[in-house]
């Protein structure tokens, strides 16, 4: 297993490409499973995550190939050639474990499989590190569609008689609405019959994304963004081309590697829209951004204010940018509270954090830091992908050397860190495996 070695306390300065967004790419290639011909994605990054879902869409039956890196793609400079994929063998309708438990988003298989193949076994999820994360709303959506489940020696059996069937339905749960569950039962709805209304969808821009793919490709979808979305459900969609929307979460994860060196970074080819609550409390702690057409320009003041913060549903702060913000709050003129709404369990960087010398402690799903002066270096462990990027962050600023071991879980979701760090002025450096 891979570590990194940052050695702390230099400025960063430079620009940065953003690539395109994890969490995007991974359900639009899954909804890729029911398009006839071929789709051609652009901006998909390349992360370990998205080759496990390339590799389960291949044994349901896709060719993917992946292009070589173009040296620029119009005016769009792209890290990654584009991903064709096209759908050549329907007969496996099987999600297999091994695949499952290393990547919870194979879970978007289900949707398009029952609405496309009449049938879909995947493994259920386990357990996570950021805590308990069910699959029931998924499975009571498509239920409402009108697909019969049990479960099976720990797989999710789904089945259809004939075609799906559209309804209204309220999708929401206990902590609000559901990302990949809005986007399984858009992907079915899309191609069931007659209509579908989804009431309590969430409007992530990762599902906005989703669903302009799915328009693309011949589907019949309105109010995309809002907390209700109406289908019109058609009888077949046909491959496409989509360009994958900017990495919001990585990006902001830059912004704030900026304002944690007292730096200034020029973060390329991303979309402030979706950032504008993290922008807010940004701003707040004294953290300058500036727009300019599609390229922020993010810098800090040497002082960082103390903020209060709530992760919520978009377009609330996310959930996915919490364990970064607290890494630079740790180094805020007082003290600060940060309120977990979404994953009430997802603290697995306080420790950490706390044995590079910050002052956080923890009140069930809040997390109160007394700012420091002075983060120091130390030998980490990175736990699940956002909490080790709050380690990267910290590893920026502190005094002396930060080793973060099993950095395999940032290797899921950021697109060459260490390079895209080290090209601005970090000293960082992977560490391979012997
Ligand atoms: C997506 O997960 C993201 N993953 C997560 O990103 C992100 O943290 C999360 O949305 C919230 O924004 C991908 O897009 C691949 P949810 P998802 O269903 O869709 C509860 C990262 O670091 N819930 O919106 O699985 C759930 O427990 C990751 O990139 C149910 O109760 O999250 C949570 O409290 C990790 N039943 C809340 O809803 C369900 O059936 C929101 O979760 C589904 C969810």
């Amino acid at each position: 297993m891979d570590s990194f070695l940052i050695r702390g306390g230099t400025r960063l300065k430079g620009k940065i490409e953003i690539s395109g967004s994890k969490n995007s790419a991974l359900p639009i290639i899954a909804a890729t499973l029911m398009a006839k011909g071929k789709t051609t994605l652009k901006s998909v990054p390349r992360l370990s995550d998205i080759d496990s879902m390339n590799k389960l869409i291949g044994e349901l039956g896709c060719h993917v190939y992946r292009h070589d890196s173009p040296a620029s793609d119009g005016d769009m400079p792209s890290l990654n050639g584009p991903l064709d994929i096209e759908v050549t063998d329907e007969k496996n309708c099987e999600a297999r474990y091994d695949i499952v438990k290393t990547m919870r988003a194979s879970i978007c298989v289900l949707g398009p499989l029952l609405a496309k193949r009449g049938k879909a076994i995947v493994s259920i999820p386990g357990g996570c590190a950021i805590g308990d994360r069910p699959v029931d709303l998924h499975v009571r959506g498509l239920q409402k569609l009108g697909a019969e489940f049990r479960t099976e020696n720990g797989n999710i059996v789904g089945e259809v008689r004939g075609r799906l069937k559209g309804c209204r339905m309220y999708l929401g749960g206990a902590q609000g609405p559901t990302v990949l569950g809005t986007i399984n039962v858009l992907c079915a709805a899309a191609l069931a019959e007659g209509e579908t209304v989804l009431v309590g969808a969430a409007c992530e821009p990762e599902v906005v994304d989703c669903a302009e793919m799915l328009i693309k490709m011949g589907a019949k979808i309105k109010g995309h963004g809002t907390p209700e979305i109406r289908i019109e459900g058609v009888s077949e969609l046909i491959g496409t081309e989509h360009r994958i929307i900017p990495d919001r979460i990585e990006c902001g994860t830059f912004m704030i590697a900026a304002a944690i060196t007292n730096g200034e970074l020029e973060l390329r080819h991303c979309n402030l829209d979706h950032l504008i609550a993290v922008q807010d409390r940004l701003e707040d702690v004294g953290v300058r951004i500036q727009r300019e057409n599609g390229t922020i320009h993010a810098s800090s003041a040497r002082r960082l204010n103390t903020v209060e913060m709530t992760t919520q549903p978009y377009p609330g702060f996310p959930t996915d940018l919490q364990a970064q913000l607290m890494a630079l709050l740790c180094l805020g003129d007082g003290i600060s509270v940060v309120t977990e709404r979404i994953f009430p369990d997802r603290f697995l960087h306080v420790g950490e954090l706390n044995r590079m010398g910050a002052r956080i402690r923890k009140e069930g799903p809040t997390a109160i830091i007394q700012g420091t002066k002075e983060l120091q270096g130390a030998s980490v462990m990175a736990s699940d992908l956002r909490a080790s990027a709050a380690l990267v962050l910290a590893g920026l600023v502190a005094k002396g050397t930060t080793r973060i071991d099993r950095v395999y879980h940032i290797d899921r979701g950021y697109e060459k860190i260490e390079q895209k760090l080290a090209a601005v002025g970090a000293d960082i450096e992977r560490v391979k495996e012997k």
